[in-house]
């Protein structure tokens, strides 16, 4: 392998300032789409088109015909979070730099640096063994709306024999896993006001209501210290992890202290207390406050009664639970806990239904077999916290739905100094391309 050059040509993929999520990058996200196709028809894909949106298309492509072999689908992003707060790079999220043999780039892990892995394990194969199909979107950052409505109304891509998703990381370094679950999400905006313009805070201090302080009491009421979250009806559709699943857990490669101490890097762990952190993070529902705005943030003082307020807020959600109802739950909670005299609303802004994944395929053996060659450990089961919109899609006509990647958990996703272990992304060429040559041999 040329690493210096396939180095050079996955900078210029992350060079792209591909963030879905704000609207003065919509003509870099096609940019991204642009890279991620002529990528494409290098490889030899004879059909490549765009999808369901100008500005953050998907990318469908179909790969060399091989007859008699197995059609494999492989997903990916070309998307990515915004890059703040950006003061906290030691380099620039968009001029990709390597340190200590890791490249740090915004998306160099999460996802475009896997969707490379991907292409350049198909190009290191040579004449491809199975029928490769594509789809690489740009919007799973923000709740892959494009993608729904194309598989919506365009089912029959995704009929496949298997589907591959690389777009998580492995347990711990030397430990590659494939997952059980992913979370989903439920993505709000929760406004309150309380007068109908801003007020002087001295003329009605004291006898006014305030937007914030109304709204930070919500808040503070729709979860408790102990972790609880106080939406009624949340907690009844989730269901508790198997004692085998426990059991299973305690022998992973994760040590709560050094959870802590790593990778949180914090004071103290908080949460339901109750149980593990692996439990925690895996097979329970959050509630996070992404960030909080109107009054007054400028530089200096202001004395003002804010009379609106509004709470950037997601719920991650589990096994059993449902996006639409929870979505429901959260409106009615909300409503519950609005004093008279406020006026609350809630938008819904995006969300997902958890996924579960059976992984007694024969595709997950090819795929353990091939990790076991390349980095000497197979595939371990686990669960994640994250989420990934389509998945349950991907596998509605009934293909496996392998989720796997190359990723570290030190990997910084979302976060300042986001990074790529080059050893990881090497490697990652070699098992993707073994895959395909075992699942093109099994049915041969
Ligand atoms: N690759 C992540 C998902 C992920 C992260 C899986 C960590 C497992 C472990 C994905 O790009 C992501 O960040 N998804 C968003 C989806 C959301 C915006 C709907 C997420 O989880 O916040
Ligand atoms: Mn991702
Ligand atoms: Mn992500």
């Amino acid at each position: 392998m040329d690493h210096a050059r396939l180095l050079s040509e996955l900078s210029d993929f992350l060079r792209i300032p591909s963030i879905s999520t704000l609207p003065a990058h919509d003509a870099d996200c096609r940019r991204a789409a642009e890279w991620v196709a002529t990528d494409l028809r290098r490889l030899g894909c004879r059909d490549v088109q765009f999808l369901g949106s100008d500005t953050h298309p998907v990318v469908w492509g179909v790969g060399p015909d091989v007859p008699g072999a197995p059609t494999l689908l492989l997903y990916g992003h070309y998307d990515v979070q915004p890059p703040d707060p950006i003061n906290e790079w030691t380099t620039p999220p968009f001029e990709p730099t390597v340190r200590d043999g890791r490249l740090y780039a915004r998306g160099a892990a999460d996802d475009k640096g896997q969707v490379f892995c991907l292409l350049r394990a198909i190009e290191a194969a040579g004449r491809p063994r199975v029928n490769y199909r594509f789809l690489i979107e740009g919007e799973e950052e923000f709740g892959s709306k494009t993608l729904f409505d194309v598989l919506r109304r365009e089912p029959e891509r995704t009929k496949v024999d298997v589907a591959l998703v690389a777009d998580m990381s492995y347990l711990a370094p030397g430990w590659p896993a494939v997952y059980t679950t992913l979370r989903g999400m439920c993505y709000v905006e929760i406004t309150v006001r309380t007068a109908k313009s801003d007020l002087h805070s001295g003329e009605f201090g004291g006898a006014a209501p305030n937007a914030h302080e109304e709204l930070v009491r919500l808040l503070s009421r729709l979860k408790t210290p102990d972790g609880k979250i106080h939406v009624p009806g949340l907690y009844g559709a989730v269901k508790p992890p198997s004692k085998a699943e426990r059991a299973a857990w305690k022998k992973l490669p994760f040590r709560e202290k050094d959870f802590l101490k790593l990778r949180v890097q914090a004071k103290a762990l908080t949460g339901r207390k109750d149980r593990p952190v692996l439990e925690r993070l895996w097979a329970l529902p959050t509630f996070e406050i992404h960030g909080i705005l109107g009054g007054f943030t400028g530089v200096g003082a202001k004395t003002v009664i804010p009379a609106e307020a509004t709470a950037k807020v997601s719920l991650r959600l589990v096994p059993n639970q449902k996006m639409r109802t929870v979505e429901r739950q959260l409106a009615a909670a909300v409503k519950r806990l609005t004093p008279k005299y406020v006026t609350s609303t809630v938008r819904f802004l995006h969300g997902a239904d958890p996924a579960q994944i059976r992984i007694d395929h024969p595709a997950f053996k090819l795929l353990d077999r091939a990790f076991h060659e390349v980095v000497g450990r197979g595939t371990v089961p686990a669960r994640a916290g994250g989420s990934i919109p389509v998945v349950p899609a991907l596998g509605a006509n009934g293909a496996p739905v392998i989720l796997t990647g190359i990723g570290l958990p030190d990997d910084r996703l979302h976060a300042p100094d986001e990074k790529l272990d080059l050893k990881q992304l090497w490697d990652g060429i070699e098992v993707f391309k073994r895959f395909g040559e075992l699942l093109g041999e099994a049915n041969a």
